[in-house]
């Protein structure tokens, strides 16, 4: 870990009932966590307002999508406007599964994040290249040419948090090293310094996503460029998730 507080966040994805997620959010409140780390879990919308209101409020709640503009006639879709009125602080956008499963596209995904910054949410602005872009030697050019979707319309980088996930690594067991994940970390903290400033590069913090776990959070955690964890499977089991948090440095 190097810039910035250390920063844990929880996609609880597409999971959870009212029975597992009133345990887990019990699990969380009654856990001792590292004070020198933000945390933050991304529930099911559903579930987003009753765990807001039950969660402890050490623990920051995100949306794991918003609407690209302000809310009106958009079928399905979450406004910022109503994630803010429920005291939700973030929002993942750019995951590689709303890339690769939904489709959505740098474009999209651009305005999204720009909306939602705009309007005060903090973004957690995810990329990562596919198994055979990094096969080709393409891992650099996917995670600039994502990163810079999000440079070109973002206001400030003030509120961003950077998620660097392989799509390889996501829900696969099949964890990044160490060096593999550090190597991509200090690359794209170099793509800040020489597109954005300096000081950007300094202060974002640079998270990493891929099959995190209890096991492995703490070697990873040891390299200078990784600023926390985008934890996938192992934030639905919370002793798990608190080990995690507590592997800060
Ligand atoms: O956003 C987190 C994620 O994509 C990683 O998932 O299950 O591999 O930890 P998982």
């Amino acid at each position: 870990a190097g810039s910035g507080k250390f920063f844990v966040g929880g996609n609880w994805k597409c999971n959870g009932t009212n029975e597992s997620i009133t345990k887990l959010v019990s699990d969380l409140n009654s856990s001792t966590l590292e004070s020198d780390v933000d945390v933050v879990v991304a529930p099911p919308f559903v579930y987003l307002d009753q765990v807001k209101a039950s969660l402890t409020d050490r623990i920051e709640v995100s949306a794991q999508n918003s609407w690209i503009g302000k809310g009106g006639a958009f079928t399905g879709e979450i406004s910022v406007e109503q994630l803010k009125d429920i005291g939700c602080k973030w929002v993942i956008l750019g995951h590689s599964e709303r890339r690769h499963i939904i489709g959505e596209d740098d474009q999209f995904i651009g305005k999204k994040a720009a909306y939602a910054l705009n309007e005060g949410l903090g973004v957690i602005a995810c990329i990562g290249e596919l198994l055979e872009e990094r096969e080709a030697g393409k891992t650099f050019d996917v995670c600039f040419q994502q990163l810079k979707a999000f440079a070109d319309v973002v206001p400030s980088w003030d509120n961003i948090v950077i998620a660097y996930e392989p799509v390889w690594a996501i829900g696969t067991g099949k964890v990044a090293t160490p060096q593999q994940a550090q190597e991509v970390h200090e690359a794209v903290r170099d793509w800040l310094k020489k597109n954005v400033s300096e000081e950007v590069a300094s202060k974002t913090r640079i998270i990493y996503g891929g099959s995190v776990n209890g096991g492995n959070c703490a070697d990873l955690a040891k390299e200078e460029d990784i600023d926390g964890f985008l934890v996938g499977g192992a934030s639905l089991k919370g002793p798990e998730f608190a080990t995690i948090i507590n592997s800060v440095t």
